[in-house]
């Protein structure tokens, strides 16, 4: 939408005329403008220096073109850091974060060169997050989301999670619907699909799936022509995630990166219960570490594999927080203190209570 742009000579004049002051101001004040995917205006770089070039004569081809979009990349700053702070403040998850901080030095050098007219493939941001129950994959799918809107890369950021149900029609030709509409909804965000392997059909008994093809079919159209404005984060148990990605040949090309989420260890399980408490009112007396210490430990040998789930932090919590309320109802009266204060005795679990922690 561009309104009496100054061109030839005068355009030349101008340029020579301002000086010393930021590219954009010539830019706008040259009378090119153009308007972003917000509708916000924004200086039209590329038109400005292809009518500066054909003023000078210089202008041979417009071989640049393709590689030069001349959009000024709006960081929003706020949303930005409160979504790191979100990501520093998860317990653990050293690789994790450090993975996402790469990224995001990848997606601001890959403005700065499109900026610049630098070549540019345009990678793929999908992403596949293995790992256990409860360790965090949501958490950070939904951070991630926050973090492309924030750089500009995402129009919207929301976040849209959805399983096999939510995908898969009851007909053929019902998944096609269903499936579509889910990812229209997400487009603008994040498509987070939990448990992703259950939309294939080397999932389970072996069968053919027609229905699950059908989904990953329209949701593998979706990632690509999309790619700029959505990203898919399929998450699962690990050696699962890899059948999934095997059994469609166009899978495993569509996903750039891939985030391991180890089990939590019993001191980062420690550490989860101690923060969860403290983020809905409550603190741990000193006298409730050696049971809490012993609770962990047992419950990480029953759950072998799978023991790392920050989950089961919560449930406890729970489970303390009913057993306190019933120990401060025998009393006359409780102080604020009392009712903040979750005591060993809080945390004698039953049999049944731990084994399902
Ligand atoms: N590093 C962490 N620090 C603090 N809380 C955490 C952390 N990781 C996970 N949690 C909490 O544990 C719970 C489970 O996390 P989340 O849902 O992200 O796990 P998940 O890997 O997606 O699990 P699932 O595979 O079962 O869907 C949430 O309440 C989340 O807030
Ligand atoms: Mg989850």
């Amino acid at each position: 939408m561009q309104q009496s742009c100054l061109v030839g000579q005068e355009l030349i004049n101008k340029f020579i005329e301002f000086g010393k002051t930021s590219k954009a101001n010539i830019v706008r004040s040259c009378g090119y403008i153009k308007y972003d995917r917000y509708g916000n205006a924004v200086p039209d770089f590329t038109t400005f220096y292809n009518n500066l070039l054909t003023a000078n004569g210089l202008l041979i081809s417009n071989q640049n073109e393709s590689n030069t979009d001349g959009t000024e990349y709006v960081i929003a700053q706020p949303l930005l850091e409160q979504s790191l702070n979100e990501l520093e403040n998860l317990i653990g998850l050293s690789s994790i974060k450090k993975e996402v901080h790469e990224i995001i030095s990848l997606t601001k050098i890959i403005q700065e060169r499109r900026f610049h007219g630098l070549s540019n493939d345009s990678n793929s941001r999908h992403m596949v997050f293995q790992g256990p129950p409860g360790t965090g994959k949501t958490t950070v799918a939904r951070i991630i989301g926050k973090l492309y809107k924030s750089l500009s890369v995402l129009s919207k950021g929301h976040f849209v999670e959805v399983d096999r149900n939510k995908l898969i029609g009851r007909y053929i030709g019902q998944t096609t619907h269903k499936t579509y509409k889910l990812l229209e909804r997400a487009s603008g965000g994040v498509l987070f699909i939990d448990e992703a392997y259950s939309l294939s059909k080397s999932w389970g008994d072996n069968q053919s799936d027609p229905y699950g093809e059908e989904a990953i079919e329209i949701l593998l159209k979706f990632m690509e022509d999309f790619r700029d404005d959505l990203i898919v984060i399929v998450a699962g148990y690990p050696n699962l995630m890899e059948s999934f990605l095997k059994s469609n040949p166009g899978l495993k090309s569509r996903f750039s990166t891939y985030i391991s989420f180890p089990n939590y260890t019993e001191d980062e399980l420690l550490k989860i219960l101690i923060k969860k408490a403290f983020q809905s009112g409550y603190i741990l007396s000193k006298d409730s570490k050696p049971i809490i210490d012993q609770i962990i430990k047992i419950h990480m040998a029953n759950k072998k594999e799978n023991n790392g789930n920050a989950r089961s932090m919560r449930n406890l919590l729970d489970l303390a927080i009913k057993k306190q309320a019933f120990r401060l109802m025998q009393k006359v009266s409780r102080s604020k203190e009392e009712l903040m204060r979750l005591t060993s005795q809080d945390f004698h679990l039953s049999e049944i209570e731990l084994t399902n922690l």
